[in-house]
C-alpha cells in the first residue's frame, strides 16, 4: 500500500489558498491513502467563535466535503484531513476520511489542547476504525497523542495504520509516536504543519516534521521541519497484523488489564 502526508503551512482565515495549496501538492500523488494536517483548510489560531464560522462546514455535505470528494475520485486516494466542523451551533477539530468512492467517514478530536477548550465541543465520535483496500485505518487528531489510551483503543479494535492529522506546537509527539507504534504494533502517519500563526497579539509556531512510523519503531519517512511537501512511500500493512514483540510476548493479550486503573 503506498501512504503518506502532506505538510504544508494553511494559512489563517485563507481557505482559497489552503485549498489551492492543497489540490497543487495532491496533483498525480499516486498514493493509495495520504494524510493531511489538522484544521488544514482554515488555520489554527482563532481568538473567538465569530472568527471560526466562515471557514466551518459541516461534515459530509458542503464546500469542503465536495472539494475533498472530488480530488479523492481523481487521484482514486483515501484522503484523511482535518477540517473545522460546524454542527448546529457547535464547532469541533474533526477528521474526515475521504474514500476514493466519495463516501465519508469523520472523527471528532476527543482530547482538546489549551484554548481549544474555550472554543470547540469535544468530540463525541470515540475511536473508530475503518477498512479501506483491505487494511483497517484507525483516526485520531493531535493532542489525541499524549493519551495512550486513544491509539491503544485503536490497536484494540484492529487498526493497521494510524491517521494522524496535527497542529503540534509541543516538542514530544513525533518522539511519543514512535513509542505509540511499537506499544501497539502498529504503522503511524503524523501528518503535521509548519509555519507560523499570529492572531491578536498571540503567535504559534508549528513544529513540522511529519513522519512516517513503522510496527518496529523506524522512521520510514520524515519532513523536515519548515518544508511544504507530499511524501508518500510503500508500505506493508500486514506487519503490523503480528502483534508478537517476541516469541511469547504479544502487546495486546499479555495486558494484565486486572492491574491497571482505568
Ligand atoms: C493540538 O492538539 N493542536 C496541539
Amino acid at each position: 500500500m503506498k501512504v503518506g502526508f502532506l505538510q504544508f503551512a494553511p494559512k489563517l482565515f485563507h481557505e482559497k489558498h489552503n485549498l489551492e495549496k492543497i489540490e497543487t501538492l495532491l496533483q498525480g500523488c499516486k498514493a493509495d491513502l495520504v494524510v493531511l494536517p489538522e484544521l488544514a483548510t482554515s488555520g489554527y489560531l482563532f481568538t473567538n467563535q465569530k472568527e471560526m464560522k466562515p471557514l466551518s462546514s459541516p461534515a459530509k455535505s458542503g464546500r469542503i466535503a465536495d472539494f475533498f470528494r472530488n480530488i479523492a475520485v481523481k487521484e482514486n486516494c483515501a484522503i484523511v484531513v482535518g477540517f473545522l466542523e460546524k454542527e448546529k451551533d457547535n464547532f469541533l477539530s474533526s477528521q474526515m476520511l475521504v474514500y476514493p468512492n466519495g463516501t465519508i467517514e469523520v472523527y471528532r478530536k476527543t482530547h482538546l489542547f489549551s484554548d481549544e477548550k474555550r472554543f470547540y465541543k469535544p468530540g463525541d465520535t470515540g475511536f473508530n476504525v475503518f477498512e479501506f483496500r483491505g487494511v483497517k485505518l484507525g483516526l485520531m487528531i493531535c493532542f489525541d497523542w499524549i493519551f495512550p489510551e486513544a491509539a491503544r483503543t485503536l490497536a484494540l479494535k484492529g487498526a493497521e495504520i494510524i491517521c494522524h492529522s496535527a497542529n503540534l506546537v509541543l516538542p514530544f509527539c513525533q518522539k511519543a509516536m514512535i513509542t505509540r507504534s511499537v506499544e501497539n504494533q502498529v504503522f503511524t502517519i503524523t501528518a503535521n504543519r509548519n509555519g507560523t500563526e499570529q492572531n491578536a497579539g498571540q503567535e504559534l509556531t508549528f513544529t513540522g516534521m511529519s513522519q512516517i512510523t513503522s510496527p518496529k519503531g523506524e522512521i520510514l519517512a520524515q519532513a523536515t521541519e519548515d518544508e511544504e511537501i507530499l511524501k508518500v512511500i510503500e508500505i506493508n500493512p500486514e506487519e503490523a497484523r503480528d502483534k508478537f514483540v517476541t516469541e511469547t510476548n504479544h502487546v495486546l493479550d499479555d495486558r494484565r488489564t486486572e492491574f491497571y486503573e482505568i
